[in-house]
């Protein structure tokens, strides 16, 4: 872990333990993701529960995730919601998808969150003509595609809705204009179409700790 105060990890490890615990679901996920060889590549805990209380602040009632994992974020993202609201979370890879679901059933969250298997550019015309919209959208699959997820974000929101994309930081290297590393410039192509876009209003903050120096942008879809 490079790039980062040496205290991050501790400090992360801290914050973590007081302020997003992990429960038995949540412990599970993770553990049973090992096990099935998915890459440790889901969010922080710290994060999980930021996503967590961005969802509730907002009152999203309609979650849309891209890039599932072994559903981690899915569940604490899922957990905002309302008794009678639904999270679509689209994933490529069937062995993730399958892992994800398991982890989402025992998190006894099935009955609110769909996995769809498939690269996200072709199930996102998909809900598009299903005609759904989403109070939220998180964005956490490959980088190189980001702007293309954001423009069917965009398609999907309402004036309110908002959309977070993770790791638009990468070490760094987000800022190297000179990086030619297909996920920097689709970052930096998604951070640049959040900074022109006349319907959105955006940040990015940068994040230490146990996933090392990294970051996320936060959208809110203006009128
Ligand atoms: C960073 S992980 C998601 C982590 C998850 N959001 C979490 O924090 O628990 C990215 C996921 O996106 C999936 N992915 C990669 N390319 C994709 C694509 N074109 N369409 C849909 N999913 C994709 C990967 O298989 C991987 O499972």
């Amino acid at each position: 872990m490079t790039n980062q105060p040496e205290s991050a990890p501790a400090v992360d490890a801290y914050l973590s333990e007081l302020l997003a615990p992990a429960d038995e679901a949540l412990a599970a996920a993770l553990a049973d993701s090992e096990a099935a060889g998915l890459p440790s590549i889901n969010v922080s805990a710290t994060n999980g529960k930021l996503l967590h209380l961005i969802a509730r602040i907002q009152g999203a009632r309609s979650i849309l995730e891209i890039g599932t994992l072994g559903g981690y974020s899915t569940i604490w993202l899922a957990r905002a919601l309302p008794a009678d609201g639904s999270l679509i979370t689209l994933e490529y890879s069937p062995v993730h998808a399958e892992v994800a679901r398991a982890n989402i059933a025992r998190a006894a969250l099935d009955e609110v969150v769909q996995v769809r298997v498939g690269a996200a550019l072709d199930t996102l015309p998909q809900l598009a003509a299903e005609e759904r919209t989403f109070d939220l959208v998180f964005i956490d699959a490959d980088k190189v595609n980001n702007p293309r997820y954001l423009e069917w974000a965009l398609r999907m929101a309402r004036p309110g809705s908002v959309i977070v994309v993770d790791n638009v930081v990468r070490g760094g290297r987000v800022a190297d204009a000179a990086n030619t590393d297909p996920d920097v410039t689709g970052t930096r192509d998604a951070l640049q179409l959040l900074a022109d876009h006349p319907k959105l209003s955006a940040t990015a903050i940068q994040t230490v700790g146990a996933k090392g120096h990294d970051g996320f942008a936060l959208a809110y879809v203006q009128d």
